[in-house]
């Protein structure tokens, strides 16, 4: 799998991609915001392109020089006809390491409570659940915190 690390240009067809990945409206970020994330110098946007060039995974990291340093899976997404065949978990492995390189110790990720799919993903590749937010979507809806030792 080759991963691509996004560029200004890439702004526009990654938030079509968003479009069809995140079904709710406030997990598609705008365009500005997608363009900060991808300028600034502690995140990191990674894409997987298919053979036309049209982005099919994405996963942006960002890292938090907390006491402990630690790094934040802020989005991950597969496009839909190709899920759970191992890409999901491949981009998380990928920015993992990223994080690794950049000195973080720990990596962490917010999830809904009712997305089974990311939470087996985040689960099958060692993290574990620390944490309960309540009401943490605008929807209402309660967030899991999920904590792994890099
Ligand atoms: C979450 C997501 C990125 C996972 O990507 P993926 O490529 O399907 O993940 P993988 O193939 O690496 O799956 C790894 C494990 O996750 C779990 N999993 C993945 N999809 C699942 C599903 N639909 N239901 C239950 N468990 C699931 C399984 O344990 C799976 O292991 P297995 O294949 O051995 O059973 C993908 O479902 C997605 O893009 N969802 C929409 C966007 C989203 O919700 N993103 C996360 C919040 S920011």
């Amino acid at each position: 799998m080759k991963f691509v690390e996004a560029t200004v240009n890439d702004v526009p067809a990654l938030h079509e991609f968003e479009k069809k990945c995140f079904h709710r409206p406030e997990d598609q970020f705008p365009t500005r915001n997608l363009r900060h994330l991808i300028v600034s110098s502690t995140s990191l946007t990674l894409l997987v392109k298919d053979e036309s060039g049209k982005i099919i995974g994405e996963v942006i990291g960002l890292l938090r020089h907390f006491k402990i340093p630690s790094g934040r899976v802020y989005k991950i997404g597969v496009a839909p006809d190709i899920q759970q065949r191992g890409m999901g978990s491949a981009l998380l492995q990928k920015i993992e390491e990223w994080f690794v390189e950049n000195g973080m110790k720990k990596s962490c990720a917010e999830i809904r409570e009712n997305n089974k799919a990311s939470r087996g993903m985040f689960e099958k590749n060692g993290y574990t659940e620390e944490g309960f937010l309540p009401f943490y979507y605008a929807n209402g809806e309660n967030g899991i915190k999920y904590w792994k030792n890099l």
